[in-house]
């Protein structure tokens, strides 16, 4: 079923019971669940998902170390995804037949995912395989639907995660001489332009117009970025980084590569999620810093580390809507379903589709 089917979908909405419950209630629930599946159960949990949530993961990551979770894990029959949805999809390609994979609320999707759809990338890679001939390979961030993958696959490209980025974009250089990056322009531009790859020589691929925004001579061309972003990230402005640096002339910026190219210029350093939090992790008691990324990790950085005065890049920045979707009362739900027909908020990837897909995503876990 697609994202928009499920949502359309009302038996897939969450029963009045479980709004009615107290959080303690809840909680209880989700240990005894926890304790009647023991291992058979399994739920990885991405750090910008909510305290509620986080507080019972088995394990927590940034999106390489939950794909490469999922890939090790042959012992849970029950996976229940802590994320959004492309996460749940990409553990689904990941396991085994025997394995399936849970999302607690159908709804949390990824605005990002959803701005590269199958059909216009396709005819995107006419129009560009026509104009540059055999000379392109695609590479798609893994913030993408397994149908995106499923392509990139066939076409002997590879999925990155924001952690291996700049070593994805090597492998790539090293099969052909261009590549398309699907579907977040800004990590694809930061990344090459950490790589040496000039501003000028990345053209942008609008997928609403059909058309490629490049002022430069095509033999020059080396990067073609998909028009997408994240709605988050895209909330940090260089206006935020100016205030920041009148108000706390020793604070140090730190922002993640899906802000803009023009933000993390100005930044002092740019990562993965995990990367912020190993580098917060490292720094000196007292030292000052302000993170530019999801709002749920940016408070547990703050609450982590008392000894360091941690502040939102932006003050104004709200948690990302759809990773906030997975909250305690969806948890218990879907545990209470697991075993009940019907697969209720299970994540299953056409078989087609999945063989594809997991050929982009083995490409990476082998490599990087
Ligand atoms: P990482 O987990 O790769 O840092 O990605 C951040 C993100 O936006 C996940 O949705
Ligand atoms: Fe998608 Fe951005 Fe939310 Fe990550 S933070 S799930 S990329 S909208």
């Amino acid at each position: 079923m697609s994202f928009l089917a499920a949502l359309q979908n009302s038996h897939l909405m969450i029963p009045e019971k479980y709004r009615a419950m107290s959080k303690e209630e809840l909680e209880q629930r989700v240990l005894e669940m926890k304790e009647k599946y023991g291992t058979k159960l399994f739920i990885p949990g991405h750090h910008y998902q909510k305290d509620e949530v986080i507080q019972f993961a088995d394990a927590t990551g940034d999106s390489l170390k939950l794909a490469q979770l999922s890939a090790d894990n042959k012992d849970a029959e029950f996976i229940v995804f802590c994320g959004v949805h492309f996460m749940a999809e990409t553990a689904d390609i990941l396991t085994n037949e025997d394995q399936k994979v849970f999302l607690p609320d159908m709804r949390a999707g990824c605005s990002m995912a959803d701005m590269a759809d199958l059909e216009q990338t396709e005819r995107a890679w006419e129009k560009l395989t026509q104009l540059l001939g055999d000379s392109l390979l695609p590479l798609t961030y893994v913030n993408s639907t397994a149908a995106i993958k499923a392509f990139v696959g066939d076409k002997g490209g590879a999925t990155v995660t924001s952690s291996n980025a700049e070593k994805m974009v090597k492998w790539a250089f090293d099969q052909k001489e261009r590549i398309l990056f699907l579907p977040d322009q800004h990590l694809g531009r930061n990344t090459a332009f950490n790589l040496g790859i000039r501003l000028d020589q990345m053209a942008v691929w609008d997928p609403h117009t059909d058309t490629l925004n490049y002022e430069g001579e095509l033999e020059d061309l080396k990067v073609v970025l998909w028009k997408g972003h994240c709605s988050v990230h895209e909330g940090f402005t260089v206006d935020n980084i100016a205030e920041v640096r009148k108000d706390y002339p020793n604070m140090k910026i730190i922002v993640h590569p899906e802000c803009s190219r023009e933000v993390v210029e100005l930044s002092d350093l740019a990562g993965s999620t995990s990367y912020i939090i190993n580098a917060i992790e490292k720094a000196d008691p007292g030292s000052e810093w302000a993170i530019g990324t999801e709002m749920n990790l940016v408070n547990r950085i703050i609450n982590d580390h008392p000894d360091k005065k941690i502040i939102s890049l932006n003050q104004h920045m709200c948690p990302c809507l759809t990773m906030n979707r997975i909250d305690l009362p969806h948890l218990v739900w879907c545990l209470d379903m697991l075993e009940t027909p019907g697969d209720h908020n299970r994540i299953k990837v056409s078989e087609n589709i999945a063989q594809s897909a997991k050929l982009a995503l083995e490409r990476m876990l082998e490599y990087a």
